[in-house]
């Protein structure tokens, strides 16, 4: 949920805490909804080139996404003739693992579907599937200036590879939801003492909410780095009363890593409600799995590759707090309207049954559970 995230925040509690509910005036972060583009086996940050690449993925923004894009050339503005984000000069790309449900009683695999968010009036943001996407300020210096990224950056945030909540990165988290927090997407800062490094225990009757929260810190020269991740940091933390809730920084950045850039934060919505049978969640076991074979869900991951039209994204940010708010910023970007960005879908590169409505003998790419 929105504004909470900046309200567990002492500094600004005080005077942004009524303001986040509806004055424009003096929201600190951009939010966004971004309907699914596709759901395929495509990866151009980790597996540049190949189809298909390793694990299944749902991705959403612009439609220039493609299995290889260089980031010296590539220009996802001039390439994307739609995207699936509310704001139409975001053509940036955002992808995540898919859900499985590996059934306890014969081991086949069905996707779960993804589902909308709630916006700051209590709504659902037009979506369909896809996830939620802000671009944060300094939590207490909304003045302080960020700078956006360059044509051709990317990151990642989480590791695949890790099973072990004590090495899980920081800034990723599931939260079971009630039924009653299925539309606002349940209170508090992300990645509080009510989060889960791993998948909840038990069935979530409003659905699972997965954050992913970016570093904010970069180190001013590298598009990239070989692990897609060095070349950017969190800021050391002001808050860490959970593990991985250091996420959200202090401000200042590391000499290292000095240029503080948006800190880019999704929120998955993970409908799994059909799958809430008791009896798949026995003696301590869950069923679900993530695409790439994690059935901890300590090896949650987001993938970023910055596709903003000229200086829109820095635009935005230098509008937040001057007429501009988290969704509705029309005062500095152009918006669409949820069905055009619904309407922005693509077909797969990697071709094959995801399992959207099917049961799967095994994980896409034979992805063994481990
Ligand atoms: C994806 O890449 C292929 C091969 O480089 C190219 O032919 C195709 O036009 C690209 N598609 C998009 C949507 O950019
Ligand atoms: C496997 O189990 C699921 C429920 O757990 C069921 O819906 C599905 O039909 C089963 N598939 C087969 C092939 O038995
Ligand atoms: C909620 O906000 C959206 C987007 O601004 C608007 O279209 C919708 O009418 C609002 N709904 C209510 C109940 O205020
Ligand atoms: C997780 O890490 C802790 C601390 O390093 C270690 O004690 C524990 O055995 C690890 N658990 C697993 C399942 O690897």
């Amino acid at each position: 949920m929105i504004w909470q995230i900046i309200a567990f925040t002492a500094l600004l509690l005080a005077q942004d805490a009524s303001a986040q509910r509806g004055n424009p005036g003096s929201t600190a972060f951009l939010r966004f909804g971004c309907s699914q583009l596709v759901v395929e086996r495509i990866d151009p940050l980790v597996n540049p080139g190949q189809n298909p690449s390793t694990h299944t993925h749902q991705i959403v923004g612009g439609n220039s996404f493609n299995s290889s894009m260089d980031p010296h050339t590539i220009d996802p503005p001039a390439q994307s003739t739609c995207t699936s984000c509310i704001y139409t000069e975001d053509t940036s790309n955002y992808w995540t693992a898919s859900i499985y449900f590996q059934s306890p009683e014969n081991g086949t695999f069905k996707r779960v579907p993804q589902m909308a968010n709630g916006r700051a009036n209590g709504t659902l943001l037009e979506q369909e599937g896809g996830l939620t996407v802000y671009y944060m300020k300094p939590f207490s210096g909304k003045n302080m200036k960020t700078t956006a990224f360059p044509v051709g950056f990317r990151m990642l945030a989480g590791n695949p590879l890790n099973r072990n909540l004590s090495t899980m990165a920081a800034g990723l988290c599931h939260r079971c939801l009630a039924a009653s927090e299925r539309t606002m997407g349940g209170n508090g800062a992300p990645c509080d003492k009510n989060d889960y490094g791993a998948f909840p225990p038990k069935p979530c009757p409003g659905g699972i909410r997965t954050t992913v929260i970016f570093p904010s810190c970069w180190d001013g020269k590298n598009l990239d780095s070989p692990d897609h991740r060095s070349h950017v940091a969190y800021a050391p933390g002001t808050h860490s009363q959970a593990t991985w809730n250091s996420a959200l920084a202090g401000d200042k950045c590391p000499d290292t890593h000095p240029v503080r850039i948006p800190q880019v934060m999704y929120e998955v919505m993970f409908d799994t409600t059909q799958f809430n049978n008791p009896d798949y969640w026995k003696n301590g076991k869950q069923p679900l799995v993530y695409s790439f074979g994690d059935p901890t869900g300590y090896g949650a991951h987001g993938d970023y590759l910055f596709g903003w039209k000229g200086d829109a994204l820095q635009r935005g940010m230098d509008a937040l707090g001057n007429g501009c708010s988290s969704e509705d910023c029309t005062s500095a970007l152009k918006i669409q309207s949820g069905k055009d960005a619904i309407a922005c879908t693509k077909a797969q590169i990697a071709k094959e049954d995801v399992g959207t409505g099917s049961w799967l003998k095994e994980l896409p790419g034979g992805v063994q559970v481990m």
